[in-house]
């Protein structure tokens, strides 16, 4: 028996399935509405797109009147600010000013149905406006008053977001989690104190793109963008996270329980005091291009080969479907942006966060409903056709071999020798091109020689052969749960229905190894050419084991 990576793809994919089950709510996803643009659609227009995507909560940089009045009446939540800017010209300075501002930007819509559930004190203030400092607390006061005047306060929550360099440690563990020093502990344990105290949100805006695409930190795609990896141990509290998103949401967690309260001694158990509050990602998201024309820093030339739209897609799918089905925290997130803003400056990859293009087309596929499919929905193979003839099969076996292909296991003796025929050998040439090159169609042409298929041909050997079997001893409610997984994401089960070829025998043990065994056939093995990420097998036997592989 041979264990491979797949038990854990399969029994992530049951425990993923699980928890689809059981936690419908977990979490809620918003989007940022940016508008840093000169060419964005109206806002009217801009509600339909919310609409038609099924976008429940927005957060906008400002109290827009021409947005806010078009929110009006449409079941969107929405997330209104008190920008830095306003701070500086003195709103928020005193109480008398947070009224106004108040009565004059929230009050009036909130009372012509726009869900109004959010005021946000200042932006990134630490790191953006640091001489606004030291009013933002009383800031904060003074509108969550000003509210509570208003009759609002339990309906509407005031925070201020903070930026994630704001913790010392941005990558790993998160146990180690803490503010920086420079972010003044009064400040911010006044602003925890404030958010205990309102039964408010710890807002942060997290990246996890940063720490990704620099390469020093060796994190693999699968960790950064929601895929299925082995996960990493933080030794500090024993717990594996399997994205860089839950890392990070954790080490602001942890930071949060460091911070004294107001008035108790600083040194008494700081790590012990657990804080009663939940934090929401304010703003979290993924380039999903980069114009290496316009390389501006150090930091652009990393971010070349990770802001592209298939990274993008990946993380912003992935988190819809972490916020929506849970996970080690149950958490809410916006993601910026809805738009690519072109007036954005600094960085280009600045301008390429949007999920929409100004006019409202997609930039990538993205399901706001249920984040799409967990498992690569297109798993493809490349095939020689064998009526073009041994000349050109030959011609284009040997420029496949030469031009990245491991061509290896079809020389003489070794695994894919036999059958020793130019279709098997060009095919399995063709195809191991193919998918190291990801799948492109662009990559499986070879001069008319080859063509796509849609699932595993004969014809393509495996030098490492493996099949899935059930293991009876999980018993019957935990492969039924594998089983519908399997059966519900990318395993074909027609064949072990009712009437078809493979109904009999007709137990659980013979229906779920079969739709394993064509899982593990579409996606694992797949996974296995296609990225280089594997578990270590001592993340693996410390995962329990419901099914196991077979040689
Ligand atoms: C999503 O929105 C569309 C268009 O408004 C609507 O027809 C559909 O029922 C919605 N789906 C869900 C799951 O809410
Ligand atoms: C509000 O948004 C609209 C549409 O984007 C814009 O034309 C207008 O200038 C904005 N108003 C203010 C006060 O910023
Ligand atoms: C996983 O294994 C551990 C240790 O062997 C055991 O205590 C635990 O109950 C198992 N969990 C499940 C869900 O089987």
């Amino acid at each position: 028996m041979a264990l491979t990576h797949l038990r854990v793809v399969l029994l992530a994919a049951a425990i993923l399935r699980l928890l689809f089950l059981s936690s419908t709510d977990a979490g809620e996803v918003g989007v940022c509405y940016g508008m840093v643009a000169d060419d964005l659609m109206d806002p009217s227009s801009v509600v339909k797109l919310l609409k038609q995507n099924n976008i429940t909560m927005v957060r906008i940089y400002d109290t827009n009147s021409t947005v806010l009045r078009a929110l009006a009446n449409t079941n969107i939540k929405v997330m209104v600010a008190l920008s830095n800017e306003d701070m500086t010209s003195g709103i928020g300075r005193d109480q008398n000013s947070a009224q106004q501002w108040v009565n004059t930007n929230v009050a009036p819509y909130y009372k012509q149905d726009v869900l109004i559930n959010g005021v946000t004190i200042g932006n990134e203030v630490f790191k953006q406006s640091p001489d606004l400092t030291g009013m933002l607390v009383p800031a904060m006061r003074y509108v969550q008053e000003a509210l509570k005047t208003a009759n609002l306060a339990n309906v509407i929550k005031v925070s201020t977001p903070v930026a994630f360099d704001a913790l010392k440690d941005q990558s790993f563990p998160p146990s180690v989690g803490e503010f920086k020093d420079n972010i003044p502990q009064s400040v911010m344990n006044q602003i925890i104190d404030f958010l205990e105290e309102t039964d408010s949100y710890f807002l942060i805006n997290l990246y996890p793109f940063y720490a990704y695409a620099n390469p020093s930190t060796h994190i693999s795609r699968e960790y950064a963008t929601f895929g299925i990896n082995g996960g990493q141990l933080d030794k500090g509290s024993g717990i594996t996270y399997h994205s860089l998103f839950d890392a990070e949401l954790d080490t602001v967690y942890y930071a949060i329980d460091k911070v004294s309260r107001s008035g108790s001694s600083v040194t008494t158990s700081m790590a012990q005091q657990h804080r009663n509050i939940k934090v929401i990602v304010l703003e979290t998201g993924h380039p999903s291009d980069f114009h290496s024309h316009s390389i501006a820093t150090l930091a652009d030339v990393d971010a070349n080969p990770v802001a592209t739209k298939a990274n993008a897609q990946a993380y912003n799918n992935g988190l819809i479907r972490r916020l929506l089905s849970g996970g080690q925290r149950d958490v809410s997130a916006y993601i910026f942006s809805l738009f690519n803003e072109n007036l954005k400056i600094g960085s280009p990859i600045e301008r390429n966060f949007g999920a929409f293009y100004p006019d409202g087309t997609k930039v990538y596929e993205i399901d706001f409903v249920d984040g799409g499919s967990a498992c690569p929905s297109k798993a493809t193979w490349c095939v020689a056709r064998m009526d073009v003839g041994d000349a050109r099969l030959q011609a284009a076996m040997d420029w496949a071999c030469k031009n990245g292909a491991d061509c290896s296991a079809i020389q003489h003796g070794n695994a894919c020798y036999k059958p020793n025929t130019l279709v098997s050998h060009a095919s399995y040439a063709f195809n191991d091109y193919y998918q190291r090159m990801g799948q492109t169609s662009g990559n499986c042409d070879f001069s008319g020689a080859a063509s796509i298929v849609d699932r595993p041909s004969p014809n393509i050997c495996d030098p490492n052969p493996s099949w899935c079997v059930a293991n009876a001893a999980v018993g019957d409610a935990r492969l039924q749960a594998a089983l519908d997984y399997a059966c519900g994401t990318c395993a074909d089960c027609s064949q072990i229905q009712r009437g078809a070829w493979c109904f009999d025998p007709d137990t659980k043990i013979a229906h779920a190894t079969y739709a394993f065994n064509d899982y593990y056939q579409r996606v694992a093995r797949r996974l296995e050419t296609a990225y280089s990420h594997q578990t270590t097998k001592a993340e693996m036997n410390k995962l329990n084991s419901s099914l196991k592989t077979e040689r």
